[in-house]
């Protein structure tokens, strides 16, 4: 999988990416969930392992529950040995090593693939021109810039359901200007070939170069979610958000939230996605992100599935 990346090894965001590989992606993912949709391991369906004798190691330098977890999963059911790293107990926290030296230190050991989650835009990029050649590097999201395998989980959710991507109408609601996932979402849907990918938010919640993008804005539910097949909330970060902004944000649940009521505009068989963490309540109610049109839970079992895919390919590359 090369991305942006001319190195085969990483995953580090969806520009560069061809629709092809993506699609392929897709197919291998699909071995490791079964027909009613749960995942196929414990064990790896695959004999030998794909990743048996490789030592991934997760490098989460951000919160996470879904991107790290998943990961762990995927490169255990892989057959891999996998090592967490925990910042507080590195010598990173109380030593002042750098992340460099501890990715070589680690390469030391014989770790040959990392899934990092780095708070500063293009961070995992630069990491990734650092180690060995034959070391595979997983953008786990990196600041605002980028979450790849959120995009091609939530895209692989929909191909799932339908392969056709000309069909989609999708509606991308909430904190576009925070969201790395909303950056890799928009480009992973053009990429695919969604004709209609909309954003709904508040000026103040979208980012100035959203021109670049190939999506139509909406400030208001009502235009935006009109006979929308797909709505994708998303949460507010509020730990991204400076004070004055978080001074501006007013009722944002009153004005924007994904309700039963707002629901409405939305076309009637419309799926509800959410990449979480959800906060229910704010950008959507618990009867909706619950309810029988969401696909939130399903996403994090594909998740599984599709970094399974991944992290085969990259570590094989
Ligand atoms: N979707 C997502 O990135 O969730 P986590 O922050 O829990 O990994």
């Amino acid at each position: 999988m090369s991305a942006k990346q001319t190195n085969p090894k990483h995953c580090l965001s969806i520009e560069g990416l061809k629709k092809t590989d993506v699609l392929a992606l897709f197919q291998q993912a699909n071995q490791f969930l079964a027909a009613s949709g749960e995942l196929v391991p414990l064990i790896s369906p695959l004999t030998p392992p794909p990743l048996h004798g490789v030592v991934v190691a997760t490098i989460f330098l951000e919160p996470s529950t879904r991107t790290q977890y998943s990961f762990e999963l995927a490169a255990t059911y892989l057959g891999a040995h996998v090592l967490h790293f925990n910042l507080q107990s590195s010598s990173n926290e109380t030593k002042q090593e750098t992340i460099v030296d501890t990715l070589h230190n680690l390469e030391a050991m014989g770790v040959r693939c990392f899934v990092i989650r780095h708070n500063t835009p293009h961070a995992v990029e630069k990491l990734a021109e650092l180690v060995r050649p034959d070391t595979a590097v997983v953008n786990g999201g990196d600041g605002i810039h980028a979450h790849p395998t959120q995009a091609l989980l939530d895209t692989y959710t929909l191909w799932r359901r339908n392969p056709d991507f000309s069909q989609y109408r999708v509606a991308i609601v909430g904190d576009i200007a925070h969201s790395r996932v909303a950056r890799s979402q928009m480009q992973a849907l053009s990429l695919l070939g969604v004709p209609d990918v909309r954003v709904i938010a508040p000026p103040h919640l979208l980012p100035e170069d959203i021109g670049k993008y190939n999506v139509t804005c909406y400030d208001n539910l009502e235009s935006g979610l009109d006979n929308a097949n797909v709505v994708i909330a998303l949460r507010l970060q509020k730990e991204r958000m400076s004070p004055a902004l978080l001074a501006q944000m007013g009722d944002f649940h009153q004005t924007f939230g994904i309700t039963a009521q707002t629901l409405r505009f939305a076309s009637p068989d419309a799926v509800i996605m959410h990449p979480g963490p959800v906060n229910y309540g704010v950008e959507i109610t618990s009867d909706v992100g619950k309810g029988p049109h969401s696909l939130i839970l399903q996403q994090v079992t594909n998740g599984v599935a599709l970094r399974m895919a991944l992290l085969a390919q990259l570590v094989k590359s």
